[in-house]
């Protein structure tokens, strides 16, 4: 038995390399992560392939090991050449990623020494650091003492989560869940309606409140709907307003709504996934004045902190709300109890074991404090109004609302008035994919096809929008040439 067992050591502590062998395959990879960073200027946003990095296929896993090198070089070239580059700073389409390079050395760090971050009596160091970024944020939102929340893998989780709470916070029986309305607008992100039906509230109603000419929701509408629902014997359960909505920026009038919500005993949810971390500016503070009356708010630092994927965070106005809907514990489990001094992070979301991802947070705003983030943001506000002056300039470019953020659309209308208009839009962002040096994404609003611009990449700076200023002259040039 012994031998058998010896055997199987030997084989299982390839797990284990050595010092030399670490620092050997350490280097490689950072080679790598520094090659890649260093020819970014050159990478383009967006490379459409014919094969869809199919050939990677070609490389199944199997109980034979693969040089790093080999490995490495595949990386490179299924991986990361095709597709978009959420790492280029011309990615402006959806909602662009961050990527700030500290948050990867945490990243590093975290796996390396796998604190379990989950329960605060097996790392109180690493639970600590996590709710010192969540206190960091419930204080920019301007939530009190009581409030406190869970950093999550992103957004999607985050509302779902916070809808949960609204929703056992309600008392609701499972058997009226038929009577429940949720009121949000036509701009809600579609996570939202996901979350609606995994929170087992697929046949609740969801009342799309009228928006005003900017995409926000009018307070008066929602008071009205409200009321008429009561009277109906409905159960209005959660108001999920935006803090910046995807498709451009706009956010719900959160003072008016916060009122409502007081007033009707709702729930106010506000997702301000993407706008949240503008609250760090003038105009941001401003636009989202209200949202610290909010039950809960989702922001993710995988968008407006520039972290890299797999960032989001929910925070409730009193945190006892959440731990009630979501604490639990077990019989294997009764030694953590002891350790009381920090709420758990496993108290608090679905997540047990988890990654320790409030390192990657906390580790670039301790070395580089807040201001560069700070600045970063008003650059993208401003970055973004350049642009819808300077893109108004093109003849025959029509625009949305002005941007309250980061967020505008636009669209051009073809001087051949038999050509349809969201034909040629559609072509126009095909055109500047195909291209790929700059990616924009569109979109439908009212059955017009826009483009959209969306400048939240730490590293979108001026002469990235100039060259999109550029390439979109030059792509409708090329389109009106080729009309019939
Ligand atoms: C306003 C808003 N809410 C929620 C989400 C979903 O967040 P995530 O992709 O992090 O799950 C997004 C994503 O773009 C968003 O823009």
């Amino acid at each position: 038995m012994k031998k058998r067992i010896e055997e199987l050591e030997k084989e299982a502590k390839k797990l284990e390399p050595g010092l030399k062998e670490r620092v050997n395959m350490t280097a490689k990879v950072m080679h790598y992560g520094q090659s890649f960073l260093e020819d970014l200027e050159n990478k383009k946003a967006f490379v459409e392939t014919d094969d869809k990095a199919a050939k990677i296929l070609e490389h199944p896993l199997s109980e034979e090991p693969s040089d790093l090198k080999d490995i490495l070089k595949l990386i490179e070239n299924e991986v990361d050449t095709s597709g978009l580059n959420p790492a280029s700073g011309r990615h402006l389409g959806y909602i662009p990623g961050g990527g700030i390079y500290p948050s990867a050395l945490a990243d590093f760090m975290a796996a390396v020494s796998n604190r379990y971050a989950g329960v605060f009596f097996s790392s109180p160091g690493a639970v600590r650091i996590e709710n010192m970024c969540i206190r960091w944020m419930c204080d920019l939102i301007g939530y009190p003492e009581s409030s406190g929340g869970n950093l999550s893998s992103g957004g999607s989780i985050a509302n779902l989560t916070g809808l949960v709470a609204a929703r056992d916070h309600s008392g609701i029986a499972s058997k009226d869940f038929e009577k429940a309305v949720i009121y949000t607008t036509q701009q809600v992100h579609h996570c939202v309606i996901k979350a609606i039906r995994f929170a087992g509230l697929g046949d609740a109603t969801i009342r799309t409140i009228e928006m005003d000419r900017r995409y926000r929701m009018k307070p008066e509408l929602l008071n009205e709907q409200i009321e008429q629902d009561k009277k109906e014997g409905k159960q209005p359960l959660i108001i999920f307003a935006s803090a910046g909505t995807t498709d451009l920026g706009a956010v719900d009038p959160l003072k008016e709504i916060a009122g409502i919500a007081e007033k009707q005993l709702i729930w106010l949810h506000v997702d301000a996934a993407y706008g949240g971390f503008f609250l760090l500016t003038e105009q941001g503070k401003n636009k989202m004045n209200g949202i610290e009356k909010a039950d809960s708010v989702t922001i993710d630092p995988h968008k407006g902190l520039f972290l890299p994927y797999g960032s989001g965070a929910l925070l409730v106005k009193d945190v006892q709300k959440l731990y009630d809907s979501q604490h639990m514990t077990a019989n294997y489990l009764q030694d953590t109890l002891s350790a009381t001094e920090e709420l758990s992070p496993a108290d608090l979301s679905p997540e047990l074991s988890k990654h320790f991802r409030g390192l990657r947070m906390w580790l670039p705003l301790k070395l580089f404090g807040v201001s560069p983030f700070r600045a970063a943001l008003n650059e993208k506000l401003e970055l973004t109004n350049y642009f819808y002056s300077e893109v108004q300039k093109i003849e025959g470019i029509e625009v949305g609302p002005e941007p309250e953020l980061s967020v505008m659309f636009f669209r051009y209308l073809p001087s051949d008035k038999n050509t349809g208009a969201n034909e040629f839009n559609k072509k126009l962002v095909n055109a500047l994919h195909k291209d790929g040096r700059v990616f924009l994404s569109s979109t439908n609003i009212d059955d017009t096809v826009y483009l959209r611009l969306a400048v939240l990449s730490f590293r979108t700076h001026l002469e990235d929008i100039d060259l999109t200023l550029e390439l979109l002259k030059e792509k409708i040039a090329d389109l009106e040439g080729n009309l019939p």
